[in-house]
């Protein structure tokens, strides 16, 4: 297990006293220190259908932008059981003309005739089934706006093209890979209830085998709609009528006045600093980007004496239960409740935590300030959900997360849409305390509400050192910010794109109070050093290749100092990454 001590870089890294002066100097001057222009271009995505679709975009003169929009409707089509049409999405955005970033969220809202009675069982206890599966399951989908935005906004391309390859997909069809027949399979029962869904993904109530076709005519149609008309056929026109109909007509609680008022919300970057390292990250409504930052402050609160494998393991796990355990207390949808971010993220708020954490002893979650445990379910990982990063040769960026939650979402597709909906409204606390499909609990911050959205662990994020610049992001549901913590830790300490997707993975969240990871991540040795400190170890388990593992990180590198574009794909999903590098 590789984990370095960061403070021991902070060291090691020190420029002295001159190296300090030029930097102020260059800064003064307004004089790059490096290269402002990436030496060509990158994309990193889930699947290489998308990534091709994303490589056309750029050689037809598009921009990263361009590509963004074509990659999230690639694998709406190709990708099915990780985002699409029907769900929500943060989109991270770097222009290089003016350096502007911000952050598209697109994140789905609550239906205004949602309340958390509806999500309930007869005993009164929130029930799975209802927030999980069927059209009641689904929030309203944020997907077209932001592709709309990102193409008229920022891209130079008209939808008509940058939709075209999934057009093209969903019409004449996709080959089945492996990850596609594990997620039906896995989803088989819920699927079959749906039969819109049936008709696409299931062959007698089974997965189609490898190396057949997916053909999706009504998404093709639905796609096109969008390239013709925007994102009013999908609010407001054709479309918002069949969704509406379709909806309601299996039990679900959609109103057009939902699709109508929908909006997609420009939101400022959260930004963090570790050591020199900048952060930009997501804000409120997802946590990816408080709690990333909220852990990086707490490890820069690592004591020296720490600078052993097991110390600094020790050290990350308890970061982590403090910064989950904020989560779970203050955050939410910052348009519906206040959230003390200034406090939160700040290095006071680090130190006064760091305080009582015991640099030989594991703490207990139960311990910490309480919020109402209740660990009846655990927690699920693994594809679903999608991220790509991209750069192009201009130096803009995007680092995107999109996600239908898990596995196909709620399983329901829209009739004559070719639309699978989220199952997002399990992401709200339904009841405080009570943990959702990913064993998070929350608060009254994420209480449901109706047009409000629900709290997401999604992280795109954007890291720079005076070396490098990252782009990244995974699903994995809670486990998405504990993976990009430990690749902004390796970033940091100056590892490659493949070494840091491929990195093994360990996570906690506060509650269970479990340090989960992935199976044979730490020797016996050092489990048995964790488990004498009083760390529960707990192997995770299933995964697409049944091995444990967990995760689809897609990364771009730019190592400013070698002058170096990097790309890589998590070798435990089927993605795929490329560079081109131009001369210059
Ligand atoms: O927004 C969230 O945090 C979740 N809906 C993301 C789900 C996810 O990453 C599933 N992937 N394994």
């Amino acid at each position: 297990m590789k984990l370095n001590n960061p403070m021991q870089h902070a060291r090691r890294r020190s420029t002295g006293p001159l190296g300090g002066l030029l930097l102020i100097l260059c800064l003064l001057l307004g004089l790059p220190l490096q290269a402002a222009q990436p030496p060509g271009q990158a994309i990193a995505t889930a699947h290489p259908l998308a990534t091709r679709a994303g490589v056309a975009m750029l050689r037809q003169g598009g921009n990263a932008f361009d590509a963004a929009v074509s990659v999230a409707a690639v694998l709406a089509v190709v990708e099915p059981y990780g985002s699409g049409l029907g769900g929500g999405g943060f989109w991270l955005l770097h222009r290089a003309a003016d350096g502007h970033e911000t952050l598209l969220d697109g994140r789905e809202t609550a239906p205004l005739q949602a309340r958390a009675e509806l999500y309930l069982d007869a005993q009164g206890h929130a029930d799975p089934e209802l927030s999980l599966n069927g059209p009641l399951a689904a929030a309203i989908p944020g997907v077209p706006a932001a592709l709309e935005r990102l193409a008229r906004d920022y891209g130079k391309l008209p939808l008509s093209a940058s939709l075209a390859p999934a057009i093209r997909l969903a019409r004449e069809g996709f080959v089945v890979d492996q990850s596609l027949r594990h997620y039906i399979q896995m989803r088989r029962e819920v699927l079959a209830r749906s039969p819109a869904t049936a008709s696409i993904f299931l062959i007698d109530g089974e997965a189609p085998p490898l190396g057949s076709s997916i053909r999706q005519p009504d998404l093709a149609r639905s796609l096109e709609l969008i390239a013709e008309q925007g994102a009013d056929a999908f609010y407001r026109g054709e479309l918002a009528q069949r969704l509406v109909e379709g909806v309601r007509g299996a039990g679900g609680i959609w109103q057009q006045a939902d699709l109508s008022r929908y909006q997609l919300v420009e939101r400022e970057p959260l930004r963090g600093e570790f050591l020199g390292m900048r952060i930009s990250a997501a804000p409120p409504p997802s946590s990816g980007g408080a709690t990333l930052i909220q852990a990086l402050n707490l490890m820069e609160q690592i004591p020296e004496q720490l600078d052993d494998e097991v110390g600094r393991i020790h050290w990350l796990t308890e970061s982590l239960r403090r910064a989950y355990r904020d989560r779970a207390e203050f955050l939410g949808d910052a348009d519906f409740v206040e959230i003390p971010l200034d406090r939160l993220l700040s290095k006071d708020r680090a130190r006064q935590l760091a305080a009582d954490i015991d640099p030989l002893r594991a703490s207990a979650s139960a311990d910490l300030p309480p919020i109402p445990p209740d660990q009846s379910k655990k927690g699920t990982k693994g594809e679903d959900t999608s991220h790509y990063s991209i750069i192009d040769a201009e130096g803009n960026r995007v680092a995107a997360t999109l996600s239908i939650n898990t596995p196909f979402g709620s399983g329901f597709m829209v009739p004559g849409t070719g639309i699978l909906l989220n199952n997002q409204m399990d992401d709200f606390a339904i009841q405080p305390g009570s943990p959702n499909a990913y064993g998070l609990v929350g608060a009254q911050a994420n209480a449901l509400a109706p047009g409000k959205r629900p709290l997401s662990s999604m992280a795109p994020t954007f890291l720079e050192t005076a070396n490098g610049l990252a782009i990244l992001g995974t699903p994995g549901g809670s486990r998405i910010i504990s993976m990009v913590l430990l690749t902004s830790l390796g970033h940091y300490g100056g590892a490659s794109a493949g070494e840091l997707v491929a990195r093994p993975r360990f996570h906690h969240q506060y509650l269970p109070d479990q340090l989960l990871h992935e199976p044979d991540v730490f020797r016996p040795e050092l489990a048995q050093r964790l488990t004498a400190m009083g760390h529960r170890l707990q192997p995770s388990s299933g995964g697409k290749d049944g091995n444990g593992r967990y995760g689809n990180m897609q990364l771009v590198l730019w190592r400013k100092d070698q002058n170096r574009l990097e790309a890589a794909s998590d070798p435990r999903g089927i993605g795929c990454s490329w560079v081109e590098t131009e001369d210059k």
